[in-house]
């Protein structure tokens, strides 16, 4: 008797570890990443020749720099670091897709947004009223309506869109992202 008990009291700290190491997990999720497409043209091969061997192009969304702030920012960060060679043709390709598509006018992906759980979700009707307040003053429904993308991508999306200026907070930005994803996902089988 003595043994099944222990064993009993065995099971229930182990569903207890687990339980608790669910909850970390959940507590160290990782900031939301930038999305940026692999660009066409020269500068293709250029950044997949130069660039591409130690780290990812997403984080160029951080920064919106003009072309001499893209030059210093870049020497300085790879400073000493004989690896990162380019010829000088290559770089003004570099810095001209660098300060046009993350130029000063452009608005830098913010480092710091931890997507929250959310216990509350839209029905199609709440999606569609909430975005008929929160978005239209700028656009109308169908730049959102007629493209698909996964719940990470729409979450990414949407963390832009708050950054132009619309007005999400963090839950709703979760839940918008989570309609989304099912109503307007990527679904291979539609
Ligand atoms: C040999 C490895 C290596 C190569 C090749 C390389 N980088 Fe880096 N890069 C790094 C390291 C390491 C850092 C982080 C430096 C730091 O933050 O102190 C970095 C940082 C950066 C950052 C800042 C990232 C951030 O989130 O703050 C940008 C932007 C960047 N690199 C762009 C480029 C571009 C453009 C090229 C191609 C010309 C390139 N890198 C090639 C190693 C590399
Ligand atoms: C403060 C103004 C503003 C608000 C509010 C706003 N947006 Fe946008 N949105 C923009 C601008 C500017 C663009 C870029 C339009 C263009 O490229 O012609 C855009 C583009 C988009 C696109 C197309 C992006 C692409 O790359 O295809 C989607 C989808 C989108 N917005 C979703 C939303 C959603 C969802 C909301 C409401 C939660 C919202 N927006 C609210 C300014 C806004």
């Amino acid at each position: 008797m003595g043994d099944s008990s222990n064993k009993n009291f065995g099971l229930m700290l182990v569903l207890l570890a687990l339980l608790f190491c669910n909850q970390l997990v959940a507590q160290i999720r990782p900031p939301t990443w930038p999305d940026v497409p692999l660009p066409e043209g020269p500068i293709r091969n250029i950044l997949l020749d130069n660039c591409t061997s130690c780290h990812g192009i997403d984080d160029y969304a951080f920064f919106a720099l003009d072309s001499a702030e893209w030059e210093a920012m870049l020497a300085e960060k790879h400073e000493g670091d004989s690896q990162v060679t380019i010829s000088s043709e290559e770089k003004a390709v570099l810095i001209s897709y660098l300060s046009s598509n993350f130029g000063p006018d452009s608005i830098p992906f913010p480092r710091d947004y931890v997507p929250p759980e959310i216990t509350e979700f839209f029905n199609n009707a709440d999606a569609r009223i909430f975005m008929e307040v929160r978005c239209i003053s700028c656009h109308s429904l169908d730049p959102i309506m007629s493209s698909r993308r996964s719940p990470e991508g729409w979450r990414v999306l949407l963390v832009s869109e708050r950054e132009r200026g619309a007005q999400l907070n963090d839950e709703e930005l979760e839940r918008l992202a989570e309609w989304l994803g099912r109503a307007r996902g990527i679904n291979l089988f539609e």
